[in-house]
């Protein structure tokens, strides 16, 4: 599938089949993951792939009772090992992860599966279940699957909205959405 195809038919899927998804897909999907950028290439992303039915159910709970989680096939749970400061004053763990971890949605689009960002879960827990260590960051989880539900095109920004040139000229730009 093609790039700018691959980013137009990625949706936030809240409804999967019971199915589980190929190992040769996933092996595919973890090697966009790698192949990612990090700061000062780190590779500082771990992630915990989860398909047992008991543990993915406890996920769910753990993210707020968001049951459809797990009915995904496989739930990714993306994690940051580093706590290094970049000169610009950011923290480089939880975009480095973020990053690989829009690899993974985006690859797995390409391979006919769906996704969903994950950020509101307690992150204790998450540790809990998965036995993740304390000094590890549990950064998000993403449901992986194949799609029991319609694409919705939720609005977004216009372009002229989110880019202005060679200076700042935005005005009202604490307008968060559409
Ligand atoms: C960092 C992040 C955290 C999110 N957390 C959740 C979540 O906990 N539950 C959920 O259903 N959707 C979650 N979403 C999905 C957003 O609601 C969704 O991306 C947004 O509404 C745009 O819709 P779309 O992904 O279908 O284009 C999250 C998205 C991001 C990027």
């Amino acid at each position: 599938m093609e790039l700018y195809e691959a980013i137009r038919l990625r949706y936030s899927c809240r409804q999967y089949f019971d199915k589980p998804v190929e190992q040769e897909k996933l092996d595919r999907i973890f090697d966009a993951a790698r192949l990612a950028p990090s700061a000062k290439n780190f590779q500082d992303w771990r992630f915990v792939l989860v398909t047992e039915k008991n543990t993915k159910l406890k996920l769910a709970q753990a993210a707020r009772n968001q049951m459809f989680i797990a009915q995904a096939g496989a739930i990714v749970v993306a994690c940051g090992i580093s706590d290094y400061v970049m000169r610009c004053g950011q923290p480089c763990g939880a975009i480095d992860v973020a990053i690989a971890l829009e690899h993974i949605a985006l690859a797995a689009t390409a391979e006919g599966l769906a996704s969903c960002w994950i950020g509101s879960f307690d992150p204790d827990e998450v540790r809990k279940i998965l036995d993740i260590p304390k000094d590890v960051a549990v950064i998000e989880l993403m449901p992986l699957g194949y799609p029991a539900d319609a694409r919705r095109t939720p609005s977004r920004l216009k372009i002229d909205k989110i880019v202005c040139m060679n200076k700042w000229q935005f005005v009202d730009y604490k307008e968060f959405s559409a």
